[in-house]
């Protein structure tokens, strides 16, 4: 699929009409509002930068393809994204795991991959070629810890991970190893595979427990039936995760009133006071009919334009130059607030709490690294 400009084949490169941009996402399937969202920010500022007169003289062309949330798809994308469609930078993913599946040939084929919102440290460990514009799952782990003996004052808590998201084993293996140091106890640890319908066995186990809290590092549709299914189970003690809670399915799916008492953690509230996430907000919702941005509609936004400062800065879109561009990139000011990429080529930026009160996601408060 192709977005603005022409879409004749074999161009790309320097000699190209314009600059293209590839971005693999999941716009359907398990993960759909990942996709969707991060996207829709994507679009937004390609298309903000074209209106602005592109880049080296030239207009951006963003190419994509859906994945459809499952395996393997991925690089099947981002090898036609490279050596067909010849873009000079890959976008994507969200999920870990899909940004995993890419990075070693993004890295082969020495085009820069930058995901806007994939917290497993692991992403960018594949390879210099590889970056991140948001924090990694180790900051996330610790600030969960911290949040659920401070804020939620719980002593025994229970972890029940996705063993098929290397996302989901990351941020449970990064929230324990913080809970214990900070002397909490793991009362039970219990496992499902994404996409699972049914997890009352394994609720069962973790209720016997009598865990004061219970963590849920996982996406938003199995989080959902998990909150849901512990509520019907009378577990009533508060369930929180991370930023893969993020979705506004995870309503609907979890229904509005067992949500109460579920915390998770993200990169981004539209109803921060910033003056540039205020500028995004406003100019998202104009663009997709009053929609309200999420962390990965931000992130989205935010990899398009650290990716373009660097082209600026680079005066060319030569793979080895724009990658140390990007490697150089130091208190870009974005949607998410300032970027800057360290020598893992990560960012570290602050993180937000929310809660879902009569139906609507609330923000909770600010966790700075
Ligand atoms: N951080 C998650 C991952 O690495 C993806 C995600 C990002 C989900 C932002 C929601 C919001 O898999």
């Amino acid at each position: 699929m192709l977005l603005a400009g022409c879409s004749g084949s074999g161009g790309g490169g320097e000699a190209a009409a314009t600059i293209r941009i590839g971005e693999f996402a999941s716009l359907t399937g398990k993960e759909a509002t990942f996709g969707t969202s991060s996207h829709e920010g994507t679009v937004l500022a390609i298309e903000e930068l074209n209106a602005a007169g592109g880049l080296l003289g030239k207009q951006l062309e963003l190419v994509y393809e859906d994945n459809r949330s499952t395996p393997g798809e991925s690089l099947t994308i981002a090898k036609k994204l490279i050596n067909n469609d010849k873009v000079v930078a890959i976008l994507g993913e969200v999920a870990s795991g899909r940004s995993l599946e890419v990075a070693p040939f993004a890295q082969q084929s020495r085009i820069p991959q930058i995901s806007p919102s994939s917290t497993n440290p692991d992403v960018t460990k594949i390879g210099d070629y590889i970056f991140r514009v948001c924090f990694i799952d180790p900051f996330q782990g610790k600030l969960l810890s911290n949040f659920a003996q401070g804020t939620l004052k719980a002593k025994k808590i229970a972890i029940f991970s996705d063993v098929a998201a290397p996302y989901s084993v990351g941020l449970a293996k990064y929230f324990r190893e913080a809970w214990v140091a900070g002397g909490g106890e793991v009362v039970s640890e219990v496992k499902y595979t994404g996409g699972d319908k049914d997890f009352k066995a394994q609720l069962t186990v973790i209720k016997n427990a009598k865990p004061d809290a219970i963590m849920v590092p996982g996406y938003y549709t199995d989080a959902g039936l998990i909150v849901a299914q512990a509520r019907q189970l009378g577990i009533s003690v508060p369930l929180f995760g991370g930023d893969g809670w993020e979705a506004p399915e995870l309503i609907q799916i979890a229904g509005a009133e067992n949500l109460v008492g579920t915390y998770y953690s993200t990169h981004f509230s539209p109803t921060s006071t910033d003056p540039l996430a205020q500028k995004f907000v406003t100019a998202y919702k104009a663009r997709y009919n009053g929609k309200v941005p999420d962390a990965m509609a931000a992130l989205g936004y935010d990899s398009v334009l650290v990716l373009a400062d660097a082209i600026k800065r680079a005066g060319t879109t030569d793979g080895q130059k724009l990658r140390d561009a990007i490697a150089a990139t130091k208190d870009f000011p974005g949607a998410t607030g300032l970027t800057t990429l360290d020598a893992n080529r990560d960012a570290s930026k602050p993180a937000v709490i929310i809660t879902v009160k009569d139906g609507k996601f609330e923000y909770v408060e600010t966790i700075t690294p």
